[in-house]
């Protein structure tokens, strides 16, 4: 391929606070380095479709602090078939887009390395999901705001349980991937984390909380991930019931309210660092990477590694759990 003259840009999979704050740097750096951009609407639906606008710099003016996604976003089945992305492809070329920012996460970057091995438009990728579980990167966008959402929601509901004296399992989101709920935990002081990752004798559920409980406390939190294999929070206070009937219990599940929300300072500056490398990294000839950020430099990570390798959880944080808990 040529210089890149015209490029496309969206955001794919479940959206994240910051998204916003992504488009506005890919666009700006674009606009500033004399590229043309089109925003393409709704993900990889938006490719099939042809749903593209033309983004100027004030296209993307008030909306650094804003939640959502103005490109909107989708979790596109038909971009999974070859037919889905040869009509991409060919609306990719009838409209002169020559290279693609895709922000987003596990799924969007799958789709994007298939895309990339069978098509000569260089896609980059930028991480964002609430989740933080995308290899190669230390962060993802909108994983700071979601602990926040977190940290304030298990805040209030630890007055609660205090005022009663009750013990609450609370679920949060994280696919099948434990660093919302490791991290969110920690910073509330749950009396107990239970992640898909911990297996094995650390799954004595029991042992967990009684952990906790070694002088009688007037609350207890038990923080689960949502993909956990016992089930979520509700499967797995129930079959817990039985063990610990000193406890009046109470299950609370945050949901999608941990997607919402103005971004956090954090996210906003990460989504305008890596917004900016994306595009940086397209007029340097790059294909089928993500760029991530390692140690707070950026790093290009091959899309095979970003999908293949799994992120494992921060140990050091994990072995202070019990200890935080005497
Ligand atoms: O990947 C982000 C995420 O919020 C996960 O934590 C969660 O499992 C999933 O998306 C929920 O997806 P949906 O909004 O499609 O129900």
């Amino acid at each position: 391929m040529g210089k890149i003259k015209k490029i496309g840009v969206l955001t794919s999979g479940g959206d994240s606070p910051g998204m916003n704050a992504a488009i506005r740097a890919v666009t700006r750096t674009a606009i500033y380095n004399g590229l043309e951009v089109i925003g393409i609407r709704h993900g990889y639906s938006g490719m099939i479709n042809a749903n593209f606008k033309p983004m100027k710099a004030f296209s993307v003016s008030d909306i650094i602090q804003r939640g959502g996604t103005i490109l909107k976003t989708a979790r596109c089945e038909e971009f999974r078939t070859p037919e889905g992305r040869k009509t991409a492809y060919e609306n990719l070329v009838a409209a002169g887009i020559d290279g693609v920012v895709a922000i987003g996460g596990d799924g969007t970057f799958k789709g994007a390395a298939i895309f990339n091995e069978e098509y000569d438009i260089p896609f980059v990728g930028v991480p964002g999901t609430i989740d933080n579980d995308i290899y190669g990167t230390d962060y993802t966008i909108g994983y700071d705001t979601a602990l926040n959402t977190v940290v304030e929601a298990v805040d209030k509901i630890r007055d609660t349980a205090s005022a009663h004296n009750r013990m609450f399992f609370v679920e949060v989101m994280g696919a099948e991937a434990g660093h919302i709920a490791l991290y969110s935990g920690i910073a509330s002081g749950a009396e107990a984390i239970i992640m898909p990752e911990i297996k094995g004798e650390a799954r004595d559920l029991r042992r967990m909380i009684e952990n906790g409980n070694k002088r009688k406390k007037s609350s207890n939190i038990i923080i689960v991930a949502e993909g956990d294999e016992e089930g979520g929070a509700i499967a797995i206070a129930e079959k817990l019931k039985p063990e610990l009937k000193d406890y009046d219990i109470r299950v609370s599940i945050l949901g999608h309210l941990q997607r919402g929300g103005s971004p956090s300072a954090l996210d906003r500056v990460n989504a305008s660092r890596l917004g900016n490398a994306a595009v940086e990294a397209l007029l340097d000839g790059q294909k089928s990477v993500m760029v991530g950020l390692q140690n707070n430099e950026i790093v290009l990570v091959p899309f095979r590694k970003a999908v293949k390798l799994h992120k494992g959880l921060n140990q050091s944080l994990v072995d202070i759990i019990d200890v935080l808990n005497v």
